[in-house]
This record gives C-alpha cells, structure tokens and sequence, in this order.
C-alpha cells in the first residue's frame, strides 16, 4: 500500500466528473487499499479518488467505531430532511463552513469485490456520503457557500 498525494483545491482534476468503472479489478482494489491508507494517514473521514489525481467513481469514508466503506460508483437513492453542519475537505486545507445536507441519505454502490450493495446513512455517515459523492461529480462544499464569508479558517468559531 501506498500513501497517495492529496490534491487540492484548485487542481482542476478536483473539477472532472470521474468515470464510472466497468469492472473491479486487482488494479481498482490497489487504488482502493491506497486511498484507505491515504485517508488514515490524513486523519480523514472519507476521500474521492479525483483526490488523489484519478478521476474514476471511487469513495472510501470511514467515520469514528465504524468501519472502512468503500463505494464503487456510488449513487444517491433516496435524500431525506434537511440540516445545516460544519464541513471541512482535504482538498481545501485549513478551513471549514456550514453547509446544508440531507439528514438521511440510502447509497447504492459497488464494493471492493464488484458486488452491488445499498446502504443507508445517518448523521456523519450521511454527510460523508454526500460529500464524497459531491467530489465525484466535481463539486467541493464550498460551492454550496453563497459569500465567501461563510468559509471560516479552522479551528474558528462558527456562530
Ligand atoms: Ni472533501
């Protein structure tokens, strides 16, 4: 396994819609072990594989006593209710914002093995989810913000 180099914003791969995979194969399953590692390493929640320079539908999220989800082409099924939260992204280092985000989101998607799967997410696996889909689709939470205000260095108090 390797630890990849995160890509940050304004990288215009970051901006490239990435393209579903046909198949799971050896090399998908080394660029997901690669991502997993990448993302401990930063001390993440989740990353998109545009993150790291390869712009192919892959997520893996891992939020706090759970473990490592990964999704292979994944696709939002089903978004319920609405809540504002505190976002922050690997990709734009440094800082955070409030954006909103569905409270509840049910996934459908491929694991490391090609099989289709659903799941469905709450609280910080539901925000992980949709940010990370988000970046499959070239979009970065501060595109939600309406003033630039809004994005706040970390560490800063929001309210
Ligand atoms: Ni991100």
């Amino acid at each position: 396994m390797a630890v990849l180099k995160i890509r940050t914003n304004p990288d215009p791969v970051l901006r490239k819609k990435a393209k579903k995979i046909a198949s799971v194969d050896d090399s998908i399953r080394k660029l997901i072990d690669d991502m997993i590692e990448t993302m401990h390493e930063a001390s993440g929640v989740g990353l998109a594989a545009n993150q790291v320079g390869v712009p192919l539908r892959i997520v893996v999220i891992q939020v706090p006593e759970q473990e490592v989800l990964v999704l292979v082409n994944p696709v939002v099924v089903e978004a319920k209710g609405e809540r504002l939260v505190i976002e922050g992204c690997l990709s734009v280092p440094g800082y955070q914002a409030e954006v909103p985000r569905a409270e509840s989101v049910r996934i459908q998607a491929r694991d490391r093995n090609g099989k289709l799967f659903r799941k469905r997410g709450s609280d910080l696996l539901a925000q992980a989810m949709q940010h990370e889909i988000d970046h499959l689709n070239g979009i970065l939470y501060i595109d939600y913000l309406t003033d630039k205000d809004q994005l706040l260095k970390t560490g800063s108090e929001i309210e």
